[in-house]
């Protein structure tokens, strides 16, 4: 029988259990194991399959009921702060303008590291809410033809542009990966302005009301000159050059509208909010330590719920409690889509890198997901 899906499920006394995973099945009784009256777990993973002590049941409940409450009600990055909600002036925009999201020495505390000899990472700082160290990350890649496509752009300091020019200087490609990444695309279009925009439908629209009311002084109204819709899901085509190099996945379930890029010839995955990898520990090695950010018991929690550590049981919940729960259906499509790829590097915007194991560390974050849609069809 189908039962409800939820964060919390409470039975009358004496038994109060928790599930947080996909179940498919009512819960299974599996006896006294540590004493306490009755445990349960469900057999839809190992990891529910592993009572939890009441004391620890409850601090996951308050920090995934908290996470849920808070994070779902606010975008993935401060920048969309900058960018967002912006039909008036007052003090509260103002405040949030993207100056105050980026750090003011980009060139000193930068990480320019070649991934492969093709693909090239920007690393720099950046505080989520202003308290939650979880960098920021763009992604140059030197296509097959000999142009540049550039992911997420972050600052265009000397020693970035100085790295652009090393690899040919054809910036042909400027691509916001999702709705909040795209703060510096106007520094790099008056750069490079024979480089194409592309980004995901409603970015457009919304870049041009904070240019209009010109609360952000770093944001233009650039045109875009592809925007992915969810028609174009997975099909989206930018032009010959560039799809002869890259698969895209467009995961509009995802609150941000992430697009999901496969650099083929390298098999590197690169991808703005889908997944993030922390800590940040890359993006801060330039900051001298006595300014490094001492993140507080907030940021420490949302830090543990976006690692891919261990079974990644707290990023599994985020994913599919908070992320996806919108369009599960989708999500699951788009991420199963993905899955199917063939890299070995991740390179997220926020945290580490990942070089080597990337397929297999997909497959195990997004475990639920992908178990979901392999099931459709049978009973759950
Ligand atoms: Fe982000």
């Amino acid at each position: 029988m189908p039962r409800p899906r939820g964060l919390l499920r409470v039975r009358p006394h004496p038994v109060t259990f928790v599930t947080f995973g996909p179940s498919r099945h009512a819960p299974i009784p599996i006896g006294h194991p540590t004493g306490h009256p009755r445990h349960f777990a469900t057999s839809s993973g190992d990891n529910e399959r592993v009572p939890l002590h009441p004391a620890r049941r409850i601090a996951v409940a308050f920090l995934l009921v908290t996470s849920t409450a808070v994070l779902a009600s606010l975008p993935l990055d401060d920048s969309s702060s900058s960018s967002s909600n912006n039909n008036n002036n007052n003090n509260n925009t103002k405040a949030a303008m993207s100056s105050k999201l980026v750090p003011p020495n980009p060139d000193e505390v930068m990480v320019i590291r070649d991934i492969t000899p093709n693909v090239v990472t920007f690393s720099v700082p950046f505080l989520r809410f202003g308290r939650v160290p979880i960098g920021g990350r763009g992604t140059l890649v030197r296509l097959t033809s000999g142009s540049l496509a550039v992911f997420s752009p972050v600052a265009l300091t000397d020693a970035a542009r100085a790295k652009v020019a090393s690899l040919g200087g054809d910036v042909r490609y400027l691509i916001a990966s999702d709705v909040e990444h795209h703060i510096f695309l106007s520094e790099w279009a008056r750069a490079y302005p024979d480089a194409k925009l592309i980004g995901p439908e409603g970015l457009p629209e919304k870049r041009r009301k904070v240019a209009a009311a010109g609360d952000d002084p770093r944001i233009g109204a650039e045109p875009f000159a592809v925007v992915a819709t969810r028609e174009s899901a997975t099909g989206l085509s930018v032009d010959d050059e560039f799809d002869r190099d890259f698969a895209v996945e467009y995961v509009h379930a995802h609150p941000n509208r992430e697009l999901v890029f496969l650099y083929r010839p390298e098999k590197v995955l690169i991808q703005a909010d889908l997944l993030f990898n922390l800590p940040a520990v890359e993006q801060y090695s330039r900051v001298p330590e006595d300014q490094k950010p001492r993140p507080g018991l907030i940021a420490n929690m949302f830090s543990r719920m976006q690692s891919t550590s261990g079974d990644a049981t707290g990023m599994k919940r985020f994913m599919w409690h908070v992320i996806s729960r919108g369009n599960r259906a989708a999500f699951n499509e788009s991420v199963a889509r993905i899955a199917q790829w063939d890299f070995d590097t991740i390179i997220p915007c926020h945290g580490e890198t990942v070089i080597g194991g990337g397929k297999e560390l997909f497959e195990r974050v997004f475990e639920w997901h992908l178990e979901a849609e392999q099931g459709k069809g049978t009973k759950m």
